[in-house]
């Protein structure tokens, strides 16, 4: 079963003349962890606040767990949960609070509202401090509370906009292993992020949305392979200039240094050469930020050229 189904979805907002969505088509299966991918600005935001039912499309169509994003925007909200991107807590209200408000806000009795709000608080280890102001707060715990509000909701499907921002590593893997445990339970999880490990370590499938527009689309392996030719990068830092780079694959210039996306024999090639004037080189496989790079330029390069 699909859990969204969105065809051809635009947004233009008023004040600016680029769509944010540019008649975007998506498909995102049920009972699965599904990742948007995309610069600053590419529309990820957009796109999860309409089909969050937050924001009208300008037009196309979003279907959430078979309800009209927008005609039946009221029985929706009752099946999902929202992590906003950078949410604020609300003063004076202590996590638990906050959590257990938007608990009973949703309908849940008292009691069981109390008993889920605590296994919340534990998910995301915010126990002790579960009860003092949010205000006193570091950023990292304010953003943990806003992620435990939706944790113990009964949501159908939960929609998390960069829901691990400001973490540390050990509270990003927190989050990972409640998210993986809503998909046990059958949970339809539709995140944001710009940490590639996260969206490799989590993802059934994952698009790259560049200007409001699908790039690439796969599982995180599909889409890596989506570039084969390319397995192999080649880090140079000295004694070449990008021109020359370029035929031996994809070139782009990384902090002081040139980065090579090519195959094996392109490696071994350009490794020769290295060595030949006594380069300084290192090789790697490719990993999703190097996909993530190559395909969006490439999007962004071609886009540019068609105008
Ligand atoms: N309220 C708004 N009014 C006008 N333009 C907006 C508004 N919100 C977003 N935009 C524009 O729409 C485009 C998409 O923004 P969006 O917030 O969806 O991107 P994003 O992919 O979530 O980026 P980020 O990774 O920075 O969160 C951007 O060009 C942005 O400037
Ligand atoms: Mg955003």
């Amino acid at each position: 079963m699909k859990a969204l189904r969105a065809v051809q979805l635009t947004k233009v907002y008023r004040k600016s003349k680029q769509p944010a969505l540019d008649s975007l088509d998506l498909e995102i299966d049920s009972g699965q962890i599904f990742t948007m991918l995309g610069r600053n600005g590419a529309g990820k935001t957009t796109f999860l606040r309409i089909a969050s039912t937050q924001l009208m499309p300008t037009s196309g169509s979003v279907e959430v767990l078979g309800l009209d994003a927008v005609r039946e925007a009221k029985q929706l909200r009752e099946k999902i949960a929202i992590t906003p991107q950078e949410a604020e807590t609300i003063y004076p209200l202590t996590p638990r609070d906050h959590v257990l408000l938007n608990l009973r806000m949703r309908g849940l009795p008292k009691e069981e509202a109390k008993r889920r709000a605590q296994e919340a608080l534990d998910d995301l280890e915010l126990t002790e401090v579960a009860d003092v102001n949010s205000d006193w707060l570091s950023g990292g715990l304010k953003q943990r509370v806003i992620v435990a509000m939706a944790l113990r909701t009964d949501a159908e499907l939960i929609f998390l906009d960069e829901p691990s921002i400001g973490l540390d590593p050990v509270n990003r893997r927190r989050v990972w292993d409640q998210l993986t445990r809503l998909k046990k339970d059958g949970k339809t999880i539709i995140l944001t992020t710009h940490y590639m490990d996260e969206a490799e370590a989590l993802s059934d499938n994952l698009v790259i949305v560049s200007r409001g527009k699908v790039v690439a689309a796969g599982t995180p392996q599909s889409v890596r392979a989506s570039v084969t030719q390319r397995t192999t990068r080649v880090d140079v830092y000295d004694k070449f200039n990008q021109s020359e780079l370029g035929k031996y694959g994809h070139a782009v210039s990384i902090a002081g240094r040139f980065r090579v996306l090519t195959d094996e024999n392109g490696a071994k090639d350009l490794g020769d050469e290295a060595v030949a004037r006594g380069a300084r080189v290192a090789l790697s496989p490719v990993t999703l930020d190097d996909v993530f790079v190559d395909i969006v330029g490439e999007a962004e390069k071609e886009e540019e050229d068609e105008r």
